[in-house]
């Protein structure tokens, strides 16, 4: 059962909005902007634990905390640490609304030390392997959503560019739905191949040879014959099923 999430008052976290420095002016004015953007307070909730708070991620450039918010309910803001080197948050948040096809977070807001966004209530990829005992025709499907959701943004024309070990930013929801978080580093680009990275990483960890005829239709997808992705997508899970022993 999953515990009951505690709300905080903005003002009792001050030093995680402006975490590590805890600076008293920016947490004022931080704290003042979230109320104004409709946060009603702060859930004490998510798998770390930082300086007295749950939080639901810690990364290099920021802290990624549970809200609510008077109107849309549950949402996880995105706050930059105060001695994040990027200085903004703007292009990643602003990359984020670009999304046609519902891999990424639901963006509400965003600004140089903010994203509000949609929470994401599932658990890593990596996570989500080690803690189900995933196989057979489930595994199939698991690796058929997570090479959709990486062909989705390559239709979308974003290159993830941290997705060549995939294990935290690929997010397994209820349902197996698959979404793709952290665009720090994402930009947009003609011809992206969030797909080619994705698959290199699912053969290593599978130990599937990758056969010659996976890397010609890697080559002419990459070269921009997105058409190619039944056919990878199709050899991929034929592959596996012959070492699973199921029928596709
Ligand atoms: N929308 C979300 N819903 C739920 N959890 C999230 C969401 N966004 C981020 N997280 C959690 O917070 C963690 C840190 O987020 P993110 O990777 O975007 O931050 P970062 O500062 O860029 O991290 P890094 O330095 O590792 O790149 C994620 O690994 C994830 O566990
Ligand atoms: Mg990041």
């Amino acid at each position: 059962m999953t515990p009951p999430k505690k709300l905080v008052e903005i003002n009792e976290v001050l030093h995680i909005i402006t975490y590590p420095k805890n600076v008293a002016e920016i947490g004022v004015a931080r704290s003042k902007k979230l109320t104004e953007l409709g946060i009603k307070g702060i859930y004490d909730y998510g798998p770390l634990f930082v300086e007295g708070l749950r939080v639901l991620g810690k990364g290099h450039s920021s802290i990624v905390l549970l809200a609510k918010h008077e109107s849309i309910g549950d949402v996880a803001v995105k706050i930059r640490r105060t001695d994040s080197k990027k200085d903004s948050l703007f292009r990643e948040g602003y990359l984020m609304t670009l999304d046609r096809f519902g891999v990424m977070p639901k963006v509400h807001y965003f600004d140089d030390d903010l994203i509000i966004m949609e929470f994401i209530d599932g658990v890593t990829l990596g996570k989500y392997l080690r803690t189900n005992d995933v196989k057979g025709a489930t595994l199939l499907k698991l690796i058929m959503n997570v090479l959709t959701a990486a062909y989705k943004l390559d239709l979308n024309l974003i290159d993830h560019l941290e997705l060549a070990n995939p294990y935290k930013h690929i997010f397994i929801l209820k349902d197996m739905e698959v979404k793709i978080i952290d665009f720090e580093s994402a930009k947009v680009s003609e011809n992206p191949c969030n797909l080619c990275r994705i698959v290199s990483y699912l053969t290593n960890l599978l130990r599937i040879s990758k056969q010659s005829n996976m890397e010609v239709m890697l080559k002419k997808y990459k070269s921009g014959c997105r058409d190619s992705f039944q056919d990878i997508l199709t050899s991929l899970t034929s592959v596996m099923a012959q070492l699973n022993g199921i029928s596709v």
